[in-house]
């Protein structure tokens, strides 16, 4: 009986265990979790989702502070237009994030940076291109490209030294999304090095629509496979969402799949960035507390657990000290939701927005709980303490889990 350690991801001559795990913003998956899965032969991601705040939070910088600072004199005007990003900030905390982390790194296995594009910034391509520029600049192993991704987004850093040297992935939920990317990209004559295909049950903003229960991973993955052979087209493909045990894994594996992505099981890792008490909150779900809603100001689907902070928070958007979601023009949907709220209920000082969050500002306070549609079994991974919490994991446990498991078990830690 085959387990996932019976195979290795190429690239090149280098051989990787073929487990990445996967990028998680706000600092969900932070620069500990992702140097374990490096450190154990695997992949780690860290996200460059809210970049400057984590380095406030990581490096003592006041990046956050100085912005509000700045732009104090917004903070009541609803329009957000002119809430600009500094580029030099954004480069000098993107550097700090990736450099500390790269400085860490041990072991044979990569780092790579997970940078959402939907993450829009009041200045889409600008931004977008020195996230990426200064990632490269300050040696990060590769860059996977996800929500939102743009069909010219590779072109933003051909002319950067390391464009062809470091992997470049993305992550796509059909085959017709990857045929679009390749195709505008040809001109360029850089494909991805690798590509990711995220099914319906994975955790963050889903790639899907509401109708996301009539798609499934392995069709999909098959799809994909067929259409890079009829191609002629040599892409690890790497399968991504609801993969919960080695076997699960494996099967992909046998399928022709590279390697896989799994996200999940880490969020209860003791390196994992939620707060302790939101792990025992994803523990203790059950199947009907995560839901699908579209509470986010994205315009994707989101999955989340239903007693999440965020839902139905009415709080004033803080775009003058974050503003990610910002789209080219200012705007965002949640500053529109928040200010019909308040135009209907002009006497109510706590106001209520139920359609749609402050992303920004729930991220990264830890209050919007998104996760994968299989948190509900992560009670079955450890074990309740006498006080009726659940013990927490160390990464490598779960990773050497996923390496080595056979026949749908799970190791419970000692
Ligand atoms: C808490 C959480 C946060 C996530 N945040 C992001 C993100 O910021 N960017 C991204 O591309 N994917 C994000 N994802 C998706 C994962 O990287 C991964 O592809 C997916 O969840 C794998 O499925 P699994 O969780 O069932 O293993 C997130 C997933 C979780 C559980």
């Amino acid at each position: 009986m085959k387990r996932v350690d019976d195979f290795r991801l190429k690239f090149g001559k280098k051989e990787i265990v073929p487990i990445m795990v996967g990028g998680m913003g706000v600092d969900i998956s932070t620069a500990e979790l992702a140097l374990e899965a490096a450190r154990l032969g695997g992949i780690g991601h860290i996200s460059d989702a809210m970049v400057p705040d984590v380095s406030d939070r990581r490096f003592d910088t006041s990046f956050v502070k100085d912005k509000t600072r700045f732009y104090k004199a917004n903070i009541d005007n609803s329009d957000k237009s002119i809430v600009k990003f500094d580029l030099g900030v954004l480069a000098d905390a993107t550097r700090r994030h990736v450099d500390a982390t790269m400085q860490a790194k041990r072991g044979e296995g990569l780092i790579f940076v997970n940078c959402m594009e939907k993450l829009t910034m009041n200045a889409p391509r600008e931004t977008l291109q020195v996230r990426m520029a200064s990632a490269l600049d300050a040696g990060i192993d590769g860059i996977t490209l996800s929500a939102g991704l743009h069909l010219g987004s590779f072109g933003l850093i051909a002319d950067h030294p390391r464009f062809r040297d470091a992997k470049l992935g993305i992550i796509v939920s059909s085959v017709r999304a990857l045929q679009l990317f390749l195709r505008k990209n040809a001109r360029l004559d850089r494909r991805p090095d690798y590509v990711i295909v995220e099914g319906p049950l994975a955790g963050g903003h889903l790639g899907f629509g509401l109708d996301w229960a009539k798609y499934d991973l392995a069709t999909i993955i098959a799809e994909v496979l067929l259409f890079l052979k009829t191609e002629q087209l040599d892409i690890p493909v790497v399968a991504a969402g609801g993969i919960f045990t080695g076997s699960d894994a494996t099967s992909f594996l046998e399928m022709g799949a590279a390697a896989v992505q799994v996200a999940t099981r880490f969020t209860v890792a003791n390196e994992c960035g939620l707060p302790a008490d939101v792990k025992q909150d994803y523990y203790r779900a059950s199947e009907e507390d995560i839901v699908v809603n579209t509470i986010s100001p994205t315009g994707y689907p989101m999955r989340m657990l239903k007693s999440t902070p965020a839902i139905g928070s009415g709080i004033r958007p803080n775009c003058e000290a974050y503003g990610y979601l910002l789209d080219g023009n200012g705007g965002c949907a949640y500053i529109d939701a928040y200010n019909r709220e308040v135009a209907l209920h002009p006497n109510t000082k706590v106001i209520s927005v139920m359609d749609k969050t402050c992303l920004c500002t729930h991220m990264r306070n830890f209050n919007c709980w998104t996760c994968g549609s299989t948190t509900y079994r992560l009670k079955d991974t450890t074990n309740r303490l006498p006080d009726g919490t659940y013990q927490t994991l160390s990464a490598e446990h779960i990773f050497k889990d996923y390496q080595f498991s056979v026949d749908n078990q799970v190791a419970m830690p000692a």
